[in-house]
């Protein structure tokens, strides 16, 4: 069995004919030597290799490569595993894809190729050789490369919410805020309030022990409190989001009206309110739901699919419904920017979601990498420890990202 890997990455100085033929030259030999063999693309601004051979070597190999000062954005397209190797009589081929014509590139591999039957070339549904296709035919440049991590700064700002707020001992839960941002515009687009137990816990405590209708019910009713905290944080038209199972609004009686009790109440008006649909457990009634959606909507309060992409948060919920935002979850952010897969989904959920006029938040960004990618590709707000830590009853102090000065 042999491990392969793929990673595309970005040229980081002017490399010439002589230097490649160098690296080739050296990188040949130790592969050689390593019993690795595989294949470089290159077409003057990016490179594509494909390595295949013993696991350890492999992981190794790609440890060294990706600290390399001659290339940049290193991302990982592919790891898995062969019975057979694609290119066994190459132990480090390179070619230069600007210099090929026509059916070239696929002769070039046909004779590199030991895929059984003996150099028979690979076959045409073969994973790899659609990867280097892509390649060869441009459509892997990359979309705006303006947003370089080294360019920005960052800078603390003391919020300008923040006051002292009044925490009720009877309250059964307390709230921590953070804020969802435009990093570049430097605006807070809202606040979400996170719920935490009474003394401050996570939320897990303050679910503990309820049966399903009873965690429903307190799943709306402590948002009153999260109003409560937040009409006295000085937060002028500032959105506010509050986290909301699927089922509280179908399960609870007169749900949305008690809800915008509680925002009248608190001297909110409900086109400041952001209602985040996490989607934990499947919706088991969706004509119910449809209908708590529509009277949400009619009031002026806005929707969100929280978590997108983790749970039930998918496309089967998001064809039935579009929200006006789509927060993309933190797994799929974490580790983006040297990450081909999840780059491949986020981009295909930005072009769906801006398709529908739908914005996109990241969520779980920590980063100046992962937020530098997410920017250039067209995120359009970040919520995460990158930017501010939620904080208790309070508004956090937010660190901005500057362009550094030339
Ligand atoms: C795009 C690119 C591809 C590379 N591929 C290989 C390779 O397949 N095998 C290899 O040994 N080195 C490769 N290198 C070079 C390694 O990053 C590294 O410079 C070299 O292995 C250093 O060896 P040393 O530490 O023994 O001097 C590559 C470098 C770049 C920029």
């Amino acid at each position: 069995m042999f491990t392969i890997l793929v990673y595309k990455s970005r040229v980081h100085t002017d490399i010439s004919p002589s230097d490649l033929y160098q690296l080739v030259k050296a990188a040949s030999l130790k592969n050689a030597a390593r019993d690795i063999s595989g294949v470089l693309l290159f077409d003057g601004d990016y490179f594509f290799q494909y390595l295949e051979g013993p696991s350890d070597a492999i992981k190794s190999l790609y440890e060294i490569i990706v600290r390399d000062k001659r290339h940049r954005h290193v991302v990982k397209l592919m790891e898995d595993h062969s019975p057979t190797r694609r290119f066994g009589v190459w132990s480090m081929h390179a070619i230069d894809v600007n210099t090929l014509q026509g059916d070239d590139l696929n002769d070039i591999l046909a004779r590199g190729s030991s895929f059984p039957p003996a150099n028979a070339g690979l076959p045409s549904h073969d994973r790899v050789l659609k990867m280097i296709t892509a390649f060869a035919s441009a459509s892997w440049a990359e979309n705006d490369a303006s947003f370089e991590p080294d360019q920005w700064q960052f800078h603390l700002k003391p919020s300008q919410f923040d006051a002292v707020v009044n925490i009720k001992k009877s309250a059964p839960c307390q709230f921590a805020f953070q804020p969802i941002l435009d990093p570049v515009s430097g605006t807070v687009a809202s606040f979400e309030a996170l719920i935490r137990s009474a003394t401050g816990g996570p939320p897990s405590e303050c679910f503990k022990g309820l049966s399903p209708e009873q965690l429903y019910l307190f799943d709306l009713e402590s948002k009153q409190y999260a109003f409560e905290l937040a009409s006295q944080m000085n937060l002028g038209k500032c959105k506010i989001s509050i986290n909301l199972l699927p089922m509280s609004l179908v399960r609870v009686p007169n749900a949305v009206e008690s809800l915008l009790t509680y925002i009248t109440n608190f001297g909110f008006a409900p086109q400041q309110v952001i209602v985040e649909i996490t989607e934990e457990e499947s919706i088991t009634n969706f004509e119910d739901f449809q209908m708590a959606l529509t009277e949400l909507r009619s009031a002026g309060i806005s929707v969100a699919i929280d978590d997108f992409g983790a749970g039930f948060a998918g496309l089967t919920l998001l064809s039935r419904f579009q929200p006006e935002k789509l927060k993309i979850d933190r797994q799929i952010i974490e580790g983006i920017h040297h990450d081909g897969p999840k780059q491949a989904i986020v981009k295909a959920i930005i072009e769906c979601a801006h398709s529908l006029g739908i914005t996109i938040v990241a969520e779980g960004v920590e980063t100046v990498e992962e937020w530098c990618w997410l920017e250039s590709v067209g995120v359009d707000l970040f919520q995460g420890f990158l930017f501010a830590k939620p904080k208790l009853n309070g508004t956090p102090d937010i660190n901005w990202p500057t362009l550094k000065a030339v």
